[in-house]
């Protein structure tokens, strides 16, 4: 079936919804997710939404830049990170006005918390800003903009598998995706495509990130030629649960809890003095790291305790009630009367596909764009985050660069070409498609896509090394020889999640050589980048982005220049 749209756009989370409540101002919009848009991955965020509002205490947008900037370990754009700092305020005011429910303040204005690494006066202090709604910010959000993308007439196409985006002759003209209940595969001619597909923690074992959070798009742009940007730097939230890596908020802190090791020290107070529990991330994950590997976690063992016993029981019932009733169903227990397990879990991709601050996608390290190709979210690296990005500052990303991508398409419709896909790519999707239901072969995608999420998780996580990259990279691409030999079962088209999980388990594949590749590459610690054999940061030689592309030769690693504006590079401490 053929479709025609001005703008398709893939991804249903804050960021596509955003951009298409934009874009429909200008043109037909169809947004297409392969879950339903009330299950986006954006739903599952928790904490709140970062803007220097001043409602509990005074606080400003240069505040908001300088830490954002700082928290980047100084590899975030700073002249992209301005841009979202001084259109914060206004981007939460929008969202209040199209209905999201924020938490209150007694006077009735939007309640904000403190949260990890922002603060006042340049350092000082940690400061309340983030905007929240109870620890179900991402949801409020969602809902609100899911309603609006619905007034605007933004038809959404439900349970559709992306298979193909047509990134041809250095323009994009749509997007071929698989309708999962039929199998039928629909051709969507656009002359705007925004890619809008989140994350790709999958790649790792224990993660925060959604079942399907597999990186599908950043996998096939990256196929075509478009390269992928500081892939190395992947953040590890502190507070996973125990075992299972489901978030708890970073706003359980902001509320007061602090984080204990075996002796019942709060540690964080050696790590990060002024700020201690609420320094950024990248600090935190290796202080518990570090803990355990010392021998100092709970009982001997790999974990530490996350205390909030000294919050009030009808505090956490108002503000994180989420996480309460997480901790009673998965753990069995009450935070009000135990401390709860935790230990650092994969969450958020700060690389992805380098844009402008309008979501054009970059083709090359020298400003070239792919004409009618715009992606926005975490799958795509403005870069505001650089090497560690800064709790509640992603929601804010996603709305405001969402935002300014859909009206940079409204301003590309003016005088867009008709977009449509070549006949020779839809006939090799369509029977690379076909051959795969029913195909022979002896391995099976879940048992390799476990081994590549244990190698990942041992190998190149929250602490680095050159000898462990190095013998990554050769399983990774011993995993890839074994894909190839994937059996599928079942010969159907209606439902066939097996072949689904395998195209996943080839985006999977791909990223994570990048990810190890441009890891191995960096031989220096920065953020979220932490190499034991390289501790220090080293702005005279890697003060610069990675960009990945594909070659026949294989992966190739170039760089480009950080946009250093106000705040030069200095020390970072806490
Ligand atoms: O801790 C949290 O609530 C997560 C927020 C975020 O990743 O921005």
């Amino acid at each position: 079936m053929t479709h025609n749209f001005d703008t398709v756009i893939i991804g249903s989370g804050l960021a596509g919804l955003r951009a298409a409540i934009e874009a429909a101002k200008h043109g037909t919009v169809a947004v297409l997710t392969k879950l339903y848009p009330t299950r986006s991955h954006s739903t599952a965020a928790q904490g709140g939404i970062a803007a220097a509002l001043g409602n509990e205490e005074p606080d400003s947008p240069e505040w908001h830049f300088y830490d954002t900037a700082k928290g980047s370990d100084f590899l975030g754009d700073q002249a992209a990170i301005e841009v979202m700092c001084e259109d914060a305020i206004r981007t939460v005011i929008e969202l209040e006005h199209m209905g999201v429910p924020f938490s209150r303040t007694p006077e009735g204005k939007i309640a904000q918390r403190r949260f990890g690494g922002h603060t006042r006066d340049f350092g000082a202090a940690a400061v309340r800003r983030a905007c929240y709604s109870a620890d179900r910010t991402g949801h409020a959000i969602l809902f609100a903009l899911y309603e609006q993308s619905g007034l605007q007439g933004v038809k959404f196409f439900d349970e559709f598998h992306v298979l193909d985006i047509a990134v041809e002759e250095g323009g994009c003209g749509g997007v071929i995706a698989l309708e999962i209940k039929t199998g039928e595969i629909h051709m969507f001619s656009a002359k705007a495509t925004l890619v809008a597909s989140g994350g790709y923690g999958r790649v790792y074992k224990t993660t925060s990130n959604a079942i399907a959070s597999t990186g599908d798009c950043l996998g096939i742009l990256f196929r075509t030629g478009v390269p992928l940007q500081d892939m190395e730097f992947f953040q590890f939230h502190p507070t996973g649960l125990y075992g299972l890596g489901i978030l708890v908020t970073e706003g359980a802190r902001g509320e007061g809890g602090i984080l204990v090791n075996r002796e019942g020290e709060r540690f964080m107070e050696r790590y990060a003095p002024t700020i201690k529990d609420l320094a950024p991330r990248d600090m935190v994950s290796r202080a518990i790291m570090t803990e355990v590997r010392e021998g100092r976690g709970i009982d001997g063992r790999d974990f530490v305790h996350l205390d909030l016993r000294g919050i009030k029981r009808g505090i956490l019932e108002e503000r994180l009630p989420e996480i309460t009733t997480f901790c009673k169903i998965y753990m069995g227990l009450d935070p009000a009367l135990a401390p709860i397990p935790v230990l650092p879990t994969a969450h958020y991709a700060m690389g992805g596909i380098p844009t402008d601050i309008d979501g054009r996608v970059f083709k090359d390290e020298k400003g070239g764009v792919v004409e009618g190709l715009f992606a926005a979210g975490e799958c795509a690296c403005v870069s505001v985050h650089g090497a560690n990005r800064l709790g509640c500052n992603s929601l804010l990303d996603t709305v405001v660069f969402g935002r300014r991508a859909g009206m940079e398409i409204g301003r590309f419709l003016k005088s867009a070409e008709p977009g449509g896909i070549g006949g020779d790519l839809a006939r090799r999707t369509v029977e690379g498609h076909a051959s795969m239901q029913g195909r022979s072969g002896t391995e099976k995608a879940p048992e390799i896509r476990s081994e590549l999420q244990k190698r990942m998780t041992d190998e190149c996580s929250v602490f680095r090394h050159r000898e462990d990259l190095e013998k990554l990279v050769a399983e990774i691409r011993a995993l890839e020889r074994r894909a190839a030999g994937i059996g599928i079962k079942d010969a159907g088209k209606r439902f066939n999640t097996e072949v689904l999980e395998a195209i996943e388990l080839s985006h999977l594949l791909a990223l994570s050589e990048v990810i190890a590749l441009s890891a191995l590459r960096r031989e220096e610690s920065r953020g979220a980048h932490s190499r034991e054999d390289f501790p220090k940061r080293d702005d005279v030689n890697w003060l610069k982005h990675t960009l990945a592309f594909r070659t026949e030769k294989g992966i190739e690693l170039r760089h480009k220049p950080v946009s250093i504006t106000k705040f030069k590079p200095v020390e970072r401490k806490y």
